[in-house]
């Protein structure tokens, strides 16, 4: 089942609460960009969020960390009410960690482990990890900010990632981020991505519940 996770990074914060009913009632999770200001040049949102919107959020949250030391903070994101957790790859690899032992340390959460890739990473160095992630994160654009623009060449990397995933006999869900809007999301979906996050196309839109819903056609 397609599954649509606003990104929260581009919402009014002013207003998040009204952004947040919205999410509940239109969409099927809610994404959270955590950014460290070290693995990615910006810096989003931390625990002090994530808990207060666990109150009142009934759809799981999607936590993407785009930060140096996954490892460090897979539990008190857990702890702080993500169903979902997802790591970089370069950032495990980067601080010497094994990229299974910190899907292990997620799942042991009772969190879905899922791993992030960025564009410039060959699509292929998800393949060791097909039986033990939960789900993949095929970033379209570089990590970092909202507002960029799609990569087109992604669309080719989530269709050589779910043909791989088919000819083992895998199916899990393959999320896409990044300048994700109803002008790609039917491309997406044809090429086997099952989880879409979009940030701008969704709290940019004058009417976000209707921009949710044509993202599913
Ligand atoms: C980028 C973040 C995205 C971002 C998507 O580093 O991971 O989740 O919020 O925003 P849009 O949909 O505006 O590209
Ligand atoms: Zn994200």
């Amino acid at each position: 089942m397609l599954k649509i996770a606003p990104s929260i990074l581009a919402a009014d914060f002013l207003h998040l609460k009204r952004e947040l009913d919205l999410v509940n009632e239109y969409a099927d999770l809610l994404h959270v960009d955590v950014m460290d200001g070290t693995f990615v040049p910006n810096i989003s949102f931390g625990f002090p969020l994530v808990e207060a919107m666990a109150k009142v959020v009934t759809v799981p949250m999607d936590v993407h960390l785009m930060i140096v030391n996954p490892d460090k903070y897979v539990e008190r994101f857990a702890r702080a009410g993500a169903s979902l957790i997802s790591f970089h790859l370069e950032a495990a690899l980067q601080a010497g960690k094994d990229p299974s032992e910190i899907i292990a340390m997620i799942k042991d959460c009772g969190c879905k482990a899922g791993l992030v890739i960025n564009p410039d990473v060959p699509v292929e160095s998800l393949f060791p990890y097909l039986e033990e992630a939960d789900f993949f994160l095929i970033m379209s654009v570089f990590a970092g900010f909202g507002g960029q623009k799609f990569i087109e060449e992604s669309l080719k990397r989530i269709s050589t990632l779910r043909r791989e995933m088919e000819s083992r006999g895998i199916d899990k869900d393959i999320e896409v981020d990044g300048g994700v809007s109803a002008e790609n999301s039917r491309a997406l979906i044809d090429a086997g991505a099952t989880m879409l996050v979009a940030g701008s196309s969704v709290f940019k839109a004058e009417n976000p519940a209707e921009a949710i819903a044509q993202l599913r056609v």
